[in-house]
């Protein structure tokens, strides 16, 4: 393997900044070489890719998330991959590591920077879905912030997708009731027979408010917010006293040319509330406790995940485009 192998490996680069939804023609696949392994990396074949709704905000000019991807620059995602040549004790030829490998099919990454997991324990896909960062984000958004007791209310939206299914099903764990906001009837029937929800409103019916009141007669105890944006403020203005409102995401902002104002911050004063952000990767080295935790709640039959797995490199780029527009259940992913 080596630079000179031309064409050897596909890349997605982003081609275009995206204006408003992206579009497939924002990103160009190319040919490139299979890069070259230097001292202490190892070469990473991949073999899925992880879509998230945040390398979104990414992709434009400036961002205060993470840095913004260079024009031509390759997609900076997750992903799992299998170690094809290693300089470094830490991984050998063979073992199938987790990283921010990025959508292409080969990277040259430091081995301290790829985590390894056990294919024995998990089927690899559930590396991404029921163990992945979107599981790990809800556990930790749960445990450390948002911290159901038994009997209350946790009201997540986004809750088909890949972390909202985790959260409502780890409220759930935890003895809170579980409703989920999602787009469309269909959907919503999914998240109740699928994930266990104690109910699942339609953000898209006529009727939202008064079917959000409805699956929620005592109230709300913790908002975890993926969408931000109406809906954001329709959770908001149902929190109970003493509150949490867990901001996770704000995806329905994501293609806007700016974020929205939030709503007033009055009701955080006579209700005392507490709002509070957060990004998973200030937990990561909680990832170990958490797989254990996941593995176990799965095999007591608490705790699953569905994987929505598009088939080849070159579809990356639609099958994105698709995941923010929500043509998925579960876990969004490419198998390269
Ligand atoms: N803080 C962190 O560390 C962290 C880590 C991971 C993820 N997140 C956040 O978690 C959220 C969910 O991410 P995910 O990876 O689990 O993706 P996902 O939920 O699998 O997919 C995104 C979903 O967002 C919904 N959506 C898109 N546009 C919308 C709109 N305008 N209004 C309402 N819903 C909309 C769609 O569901 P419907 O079909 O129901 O509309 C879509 O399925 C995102 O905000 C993401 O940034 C944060």
């Amino acid at each position: 393997m080596g630079a000179d192998v031309a064409g050897a490996a596909k890349q997605v680069r982003l081609a275009a900044r995206p204006q408003g939804q992206p579009r497939a023609s924002d990103f160009e696949v190319v040919a490139a070489p299979v890069p070259v392994v230097g001292d202490g990396e190892i070469l990473v074949r991949t073999t899925y890719l992880s879509l998230d709704p945040a390398l979104r905000p990414r992709m434009n000019e400036v961002s205060a998330y993470a840095g913004a991807v260079p024009l031509g620059g390759v997609i900076p995602s997750s992903a799992l991959g299998v170690v094809l040549e290693s300089r470094s004790p830490l991984h050998k030829p063979g073992d199938h590591v987790f990283g921010m490998f990025g959508w292409q099919t080969h990277a040259a990454v430091q081995a301290t920077e790829a985590r390894r997991i056990d294919p024995h324990r998990a089927p690899l896909p559930k590396w991404l879905s029921l163990l992945g960062l979107s599981s790990f984000t809800a556990y930790v958004g749960l445990a450390e912030l948002g911290r159901p007791k038994p009997g209350e209310t946790v009201v997540v939206s986004a809750a088909a997708g890949a972390t909202g299914a985790a959260v409502g099903q780890i409220a759930r764990i935890f003895g809170a009731r579980a409703v989920g906001i999602a787009g469309g009837a269909e959907k919503c029937r999914q998240v109740v027979e699928a994930y266990g929800f104690d109910a699942c409103v339609d953000y898209k019916a006529a009727d939202f408010a008064e079917r959000l009141d409805a699956a929620c007669p005592d109230g709300i105890d913790v908002d975890f917010e993926n969408v931000g944006g109406d809906i954001l403020r329709a959770v908001y203005e149902r929190m109970n006293q003493g509150g949490r409102v867990i901001v996770c995401g704000l995806v329905s902002e994501y293609s806007r040319d700016g974020f929205l104002p939030g709503p007033s911050l009055w009701p955080a004063v006579y209700k005392s509330l507490r709002i509070e952000g957060f990004r998973a990767s200030r937990y990561f080295d909680r990832i170990p406790e958490f797989v254990d935790k996941a593995l176990e709640w799965s095999q007591a039959g608490l705790f699953t995940h569905r994987e929505h797995v598009t088939q080849g490199i070159g579809n990356t780029p639609q099958a994105f485009v698709d995941m923010l527009a929500g043509r998925h259940f579960g876990k969004a992913m490419v198998e390269v």
